[in-house]
């Protein structure tokens, strides 16, 4: 066992595999609904996978808050019914904006187990049908209901207080906050599946609406929707059917308070941090041998705080490791190559395994114009709410 509890690949002698992958494009799909988004992602990943239907066992589907934001729920049943996989246990799982990366890690703890040979871990929102006020509502859900959101503070808030607090402990720069937001939109630029495929400037950043002091609208990600899935496969099947198997070393969750007010720090993701301890000991690597990275930034201040809690850089140092690019691509550590959640999009429930789409994307060597040179090992750091979970993965080409 893990420092954590959690069951490692080392010691089960067990493995499991990314096979098949699907993504829908980000952004404000109108003419698409729910269902639609989470069926094509699904088909996509399954035919990607060259398997059938039919050789599912089992899915997890993340999804933050259908209810709110597309009146539905009853998720599990509803994808496997237009999956065309009625019939299999098929379950929901919520762990607000960290539900993509909770499902992922169900869909690998149930082959981890013994259970199943191939199993689907899916994400999916539409968030774009309501208002943004009702969607502020939803997404506050995250928070503590009683202590933050009902005295009225929303999730740019909560990060603004994070953001101030890092410049006043750690004399960050705003120039070097919004230099995430200018490194993640030029990667955006070359993902197909973008929201924002514009590269913008820190004159643009510096400039944009403020939304709350000092975070202004380009230092936020959008409101999304979109879909994902991945399938994953037990160490015989992957070899059975699969040239390219993306391998997961390490799954690991931790959590911490849920409101922000409870934390002995603002300037530290605690769960991040433990999580992370968990993932770098199952996988057996530390943050040195990380060649790339996907991970949350919610807002430009969140992408500052995942580093440093991953061990990229000391804490509070964040601002001058980007500022001296070492987050680019071709940097030490590349982070956020799909563009991340500031220019690919956050559909929340998604966003967890749209990162592992990413990690596997690199590691298969079919990235593109934003291929890491070299992408032998990836991390993929999925938060919820402003950090009251995190779920940390990390994967392997072989
Ligand atoms: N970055 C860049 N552009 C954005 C954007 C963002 N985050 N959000 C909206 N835009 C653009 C829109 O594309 C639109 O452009 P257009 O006029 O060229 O079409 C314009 O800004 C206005 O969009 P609108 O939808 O009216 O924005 P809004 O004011 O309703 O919402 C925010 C802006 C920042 C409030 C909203 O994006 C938001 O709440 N983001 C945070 C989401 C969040 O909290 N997620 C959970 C994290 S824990």
């Amino acid at each position: 066992m893990s420092i954590l509890g959690i069951t490692n690949d080392k010691m089960t002698g067990k493995k499991v595999a990314i096979i098949g992958v699907g993504l829908t494009k980000f952004g404000e799909l109108w003419e698409k609904s729910y269902r639609d988004l989470i069926t094509e992602a699904g088909v996509k990943a399954i035919s990607d996978a060259g398997i059938d239907g039919i050789d599912v066992q089992e899915l997890f589907v993340g999804s933050m808050s259908p209810g709110l934001f597309a009146a539905q729920e009853h998720i599990g049943a509803l994808v496997a019914d237009y999956a065309g996989l009625t019939g299999i246990p098929a379950t929901r799982v919520e762990a607000a904006c960290a539900s993509g990366g909770l499902a992922l890690r169900q869909a690998y703890t149930s082959i981890m187990a013994g259970r199943n040979d191939i199993v689907v871990a899916g994400g999916v929102e539409k968030m774009t049908d309501v208002p943004t006020g009702l969607a502020m509502t939803a997404l506050m859900g995250a928070g503590d209901e009683e202590w933050e959101a009902f005295n009225g503070a929303t999730f740019p808030a909560l990060y603004a207080l994070m953001a101030r607090r890092h410049m006043m402990e750690y004399g960050t720069t705003i120039e070097q906050i919004s230099m995430v937001s200018v490194k993640n939109h030029a990667n955006a630029k070359h993902n197909e599946y973008a929201q924002f495929q514009f590269e913008v400037s820190l004159e643009d950043v510096l400039n944009s609406a403020k939304v709350a002091e000092p975070l202004r609208l380009l230092h936020c990600s959008p409101i999304t929707d979109g879909a994902a899935a991945v399938i994953l496969a037990s160490e015989k099947k992957a070899k059975e059917i699969c040239d390219n198997p993306v391998w997961i070393t390490a799954s690991a969750m931790a959590t911490d308070t849920l409101a922000l007010s409870d934390r002995k720090s603002l300037t530290q993701t605690n769960s991040a941090i433990l999580a992370a301890k968990d993932a770098y000991k199952q996988a057996g690597v530390g943050a040195k041998d990380i060649d790339f990275a996907e991970v949350h930034d919610c807002f430009a201040i969140a992408e500052l705080l995942a580093i440093e809690a991953l061990g990229f850089c000391k804490i509070g140092a964040g601002g001058k490791y980007t500022e001296d690019g070492h987050t680019k691509i071709g940097g030490e550590h590349p982070v956020n190559t799909s563009g991340g959640l500031k220019g690919k999009g956050h559909p929340v429930g998604t966003t967890g395994i749209a990162q592992a789409i990413e990690a596997t994307l690199q590691l298969r060597g079919t990235a593109g114009k934003r291929q890491v040179k070299d992408a032998n090992i990836g991390l993929t750091h999925n938060v919820g709410g402003s950090g009251a979970t995190a779920v940390v993965h990390i994967y392997r080409r072989d």
